[in-house]
């Protein structure tokens, strides 16, 4: 490969283009926080966005407000990705609104509160499965097939938990190290088609899910920093951080980056709550 072929993604006559210029990209989970975050950062890099989420019609208020035209750089799909075939519709729709998919972002996902194993009944491990893995396991499964003619990518949210434990989290680091397992495994069997498979592992990032969690907390003020603290880098993550990391692995900025576990972290897992 040349160099000039190696850059004639980024590259029109001379003139750099933005790293996602005519890329489609799927974002489950996309209408607030981390997943919103993908969605404006992909949008400013160029993308157009397919957004599969419940209240995906909040991600619209911002996308306007962050100057992005929500008839035609947006496609909203309303979907639970717990359910298949909501899901498989949902994608459906968004295919045939964009013609193709360049990129998805398995991001819908949900922290339950803390709780010892003797306290998470089997239902709850095998709904939290459904809606954390199954999900990414079905988005991979129905993306594929469109993946391998755009020689595109995914992205799977998984969570610093699947990688070293949380305390009183057995089922949440249960589900994002499956991720993890079904990221590496994908990478290996879809390389050879040119399909990348990476999975991003964030540690605390500020999202409407986090100051849920702090609702709870006695304090909740002092509960948000406590977990800025577990940050070597002093505080929390934003959204767009992430959407900028998974932006990048969608582009062919990261075309040799595959079955990858990318942890912007802001070293929190040098120090696990230190
Ligand atoms: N916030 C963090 O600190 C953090 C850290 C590590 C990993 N994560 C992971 O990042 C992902 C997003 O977390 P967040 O903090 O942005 O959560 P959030 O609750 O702020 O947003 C979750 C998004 O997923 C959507 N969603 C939830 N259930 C859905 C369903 N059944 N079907 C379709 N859409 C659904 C919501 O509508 C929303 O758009 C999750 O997978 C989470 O595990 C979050």
């Amino acid at each position: 490969m040349d160099l000039i072929e190696r850059y004639s993604d980024d590259y029109i006559t001379g003139t750099r283009m933005k790293k996602l210029s005519q890329k489609v990209i799927l974002v489950t989970g996309g209408s607030k926080g981390i997943g919103l975050g993908c969605v404006l950062t992909c949008l400013k890099y160029g993308a157009r966005v397919g957004i599969l989420s419940l209240e995906s019609e909040l991600a619209a208020a911002e996308v306007a407000k962050a100057g992005f035209s929500t008839k035609t750089d947006i496609f909203m799909a309303e979907c639970d990705v717990r359910a298949p075939s909501d899901f498989q519709c949902a994608f459906e729709q968004a295919l045939t609104h964009f013609g193709k998919i360049d990129g998805l972002i398995n991001n819908a996902g949900w922290h339950p509160p803390a709780l010892e194993i003797e306290d998470i009944s089997v239902e709850d491990f095998e709904n939290l499965v459904r809606l954390n893995l199954t999900s990414s396991f079905l988005g991979c499964k129905l993306a594929v097939p469109h993946l391998k003619k755009t020689k595109g990518a995914i992205v799977n949210m998984s969570s610093e938990a699947g990688l070293i434990g949380q305390p009183a989290a057995a089922a949440y680091a249960s589900t994002k190290a499956g991720q993890l397992g079904l990221t590496k495994a994908l990478a290996l069997d879809l390389a050879p088609h040119g399909v990348r498979v990476n999975a991003v592992c964030p540690a605390g990032v500020m999202t409407p899910l986090m100051k849920d969690w702090a609702a709870t907390e006695y304090d909740p003020e002092a509960a948000l920093k406590m977990v800025d603290e577990w940050h070597p880098i002093g505080r929390m993550a934003t959204p767009g951080e992430m959407g900028e990391v998974c932006a990048f692995l969608l582009s062919s900025e990261a075309s040799f980056i595959t079955g990858q576990t990318i942890c912007p972290d802001g070293g929190a897992t040098l120090g696990y709550r230190r």
